[in-house]
């Protein structure tokens, strides 16, 4: 099994043998490599089995160190960052002609966010260089909350520590705000909204669902997947489908306040998990319901069907894609 420490001065030194380690952030944990070491970063693409065409986040311990990765910064980027840095956004800008393209997935762009979790913002200061980090999960699976979910998907060999900083307080991805784009686009949703993001600049932001061909591996179909099948069902049509998985030990992700005997009333009586009725709470414990439901015996997993307000447009897209 993986060590796990919160020695963040080793994990630098490991980092600066071109080692890979996991970082806990405040969305999700992250498969961390120098990211100007073009062999460390090649590392990460064979050990997630990513695509080497999709690129991964820089991560940087504040805006003054934009400039040594992107080039024609907008000055939108630092007001931004000045409002919700360190935090859960991530900006696409022009690379730094420097920049090797092994970290931009063979681009002109690049991706950069500072993530907001104490231990990670040590370990950049201590560190002094930019960490690549997709999130440490095998490609497609369901991104990791805990250092415990790290360690289910990687061996010692691939990943020297997991530097442990609890459990994700946001639990998924940060948002991506394209800054390249005129007006600027979101291509994935995540805790900072275009609302949000209009209030402090107010330019006019477009949701990735009106763009063409964003370059994002989360704007896949299927993605943040467990390996068990899964559906999302309306709350109407949830007894009914229960009915009709009567031979399938079922496990149901439920928000409303409908109630067990609906599970318990079926053959497969299985595994109720009642989620967080508000968005956040829920998208802080979603992948580890899932995950939990995934290592169950269950052989289907039920997703009750996410409100259609704003606030949950995040979340609706994860459970979205992880039932496709
Ligand atoms: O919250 C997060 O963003 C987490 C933590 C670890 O920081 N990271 C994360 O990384 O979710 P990953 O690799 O699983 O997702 C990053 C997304 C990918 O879909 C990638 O395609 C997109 O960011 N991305 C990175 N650089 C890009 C670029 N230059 N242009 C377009 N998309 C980019
Ligand atoms: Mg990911």
């Amino acid at each position: 099994m993986i060590t796990i420490t919160s020695d963040y001065a080793l994990a630098s030194e490991r980092l600066h043998r071109g080692k890979l380690i996991a970082i806990p952030t405040e969305t999700v944990y992250g498969l961390a490599a120098d990211a100007s070491n073009p062999d460390a970063v090649r590392q990460i693409y064979q050990v997630k089995q990513r695509p080497s065409n999709h690129p991964l986040i820089v991560h940087i311990a504040s805006a003054d160190q934009l400039s040594d990765w992107a080039d024609d910064i907008p000055d939108i980027a630092y007001t931004l960052a000045e409002a919700f840095w360190p935090g859960p956004l991530t900006f696409i800008l022009p690379k730094a002609p420097s920049i090797n393209t092994a970290v931009t997935g063979g681009q002109n762009t690049i991706g950069l966010r500072c993530p907001n979790h104490p231990l990670t913002l040590q370990l950049l200061t201590t560190f002094k260089g930019g960490l690549a980090a997709p999130s440490a999960n095998r490609f497609g699976h369901i991104s990791p909350t805990k250092p415990e979910h790290v360690q289910s998907e990687f061996t010692q060999a691939e990943v020297d520590l997991i530097l442990d900083g609890g459990q994700s307080i946001i639990g998924i991805e940060s948002t991506i705000l394209d800054l390249t784009a005129t007006p600027p686009r979101i291509l994935r949703e995540g805790a900072i909204t275009a609302d949000m993001i209009r209030n402090i600049c107010n330019i006019s932001v477009i949701n990735h669902k009106t763009a063409t061909s964003p370059q994002v591996s989360g704007s896949l179909d299927k993605h943040y997947a467990p390996d068990t099948p899964t559906m999302l069902v309306t709350t109407e049509k949830l007894q009914d489908i229960i009915n009709d998985n009567q031979n399938k030990r079922i496990a149901i992700l439920a928000h409303s306040e409908i109630h067990e005997q609906h599970l318990q009333k079926s053959k497969g009586a299985g595994y109720w998990f009642q989620m967080p009725k508000e968005a956040k709470g829920y998208a802080h414990q979603l992948y580890d319901t899932l995950r939990q439901a995934d290592a169950s015996d269950a052989e289907l997993i039920i997703i009750e069907a996410i409100p259609n307000t704003p606030e949950w447009d995040a979340i609706r897209d994860r459970v979205t894609k992880s039932s496709h």
